[in-house]
């Protein structure tokens, strides 16, 4: 079920930058009136002049920050869960506290933030619940955690889905390959493939916005990727020799 931005109110997470400023940016130019989320308060109060948003600066795993964003989204009707950061690297060595902070980032805030907006929107009927995830989340190896953290999102909005549903809720997936943001700096490794190309961020927004208006349940960006996912349900051990031989 589509929903009608005009007028809506939308939380995104991780709007200060990359993939989510240009999702906040493009949720405006559709009508919404959009509240940001992120820490570097510079650069959120850039992203948010940039599409006449309110700035909400908040880490969203810590527990004041968690609670500001919280009471935002209960009265979204659409959450954009965008907040994310990766780690590459030999599993073996990563420190045991970065597994911890990453899982938190990227699989408990988006998932406590849901359980925080849910009520609201079933009560109102109405609302649409965006969770950017990533190709990773078929399994890439040296990003172990980080892959299973995209996975454990993706497995969560197909599994709330049909509750969300019953309640006219609508729930979108969207799995990026790679995008021309910030992203790779923190993750401690520049990327190198040459396959698949890098996309904009704007790519990955207008793909987010389209799939909320049309009531979308999963879009890779770009489109093509969705052959991966296919070949992998299919035929695991084929996927498997794929990845081996292309990465
Ligand atoms: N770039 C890619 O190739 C790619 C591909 C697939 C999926 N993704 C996913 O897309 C999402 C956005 O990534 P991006 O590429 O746009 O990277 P980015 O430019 O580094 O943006 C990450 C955003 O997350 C925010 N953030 C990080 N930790 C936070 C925290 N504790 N509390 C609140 N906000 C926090 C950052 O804000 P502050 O810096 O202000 O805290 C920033 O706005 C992530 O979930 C990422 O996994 C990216």
């Amino acid at each position: 079920m589509g929903l009608n931005l005009r007028g809506a109110d939308a939380v995104v997470t991780g709007a200060s930058s990359g993939i989510g400023a240009a999702v906040a940016h493009r949720l405006a130019a559709r009508g919404c009136r959009v509240v940001l989320v992120g820490r570097d308060r510079q650069r959120l109060q850039r992203a948010a002049d940039g599409c006449a948003g309110a700035p909400l600066c908040a880490d969203v795993t810590e527990d004041t920050g968690f609670r500001a964003v919280a009471a935002a989204a209960s009265r979204a009707d659409v959450l954009v869960h965008c907040a994310g950061a990766g780690f590459a690297g030999d599993f073996a060595a990563m420190p045991p506290d970065r597994v911890a902070a990453l899982t938190e980032l990227d699989l408990t805030a988006p998932l406590r933030l849901t359980r925080a907006a849910l009520p609201g929107m079933l009560q109102r009927g109405r609302g649409h619940l965006v969770f950017i995830s990533s190709v990773a989340a078929l399994g890439v190896p040296d990003e172990e955690v980080y892959s299973a953290a995209k996975a454990g999102l993706r497995t969560f909005a197909a599994a709330v889905d049909r509750r969300c549903a019953r309640g006219g809720v609508s729930v979108t997936t969207v799995l990026p390959g790679a995008v021309r943001t910030p992203f790779f700096a923190g993750r401690g490794r520049a990327y190198d493939r040459r396959f698949p190309r890098m996309v904009e961020p704007e790519a990955v927004a207008t793909a987010a916005v389209r799939a909320v208006e049309r009531g979308r349940r999963e879009v890779f960006v770009p489109r093509w990727l969705v052959v991966a996912d296919r070949v992998r349900g299919a035929a695991p051990r084929l996927y498997q020799w794929l990845a081996g031989e292309f990465g």
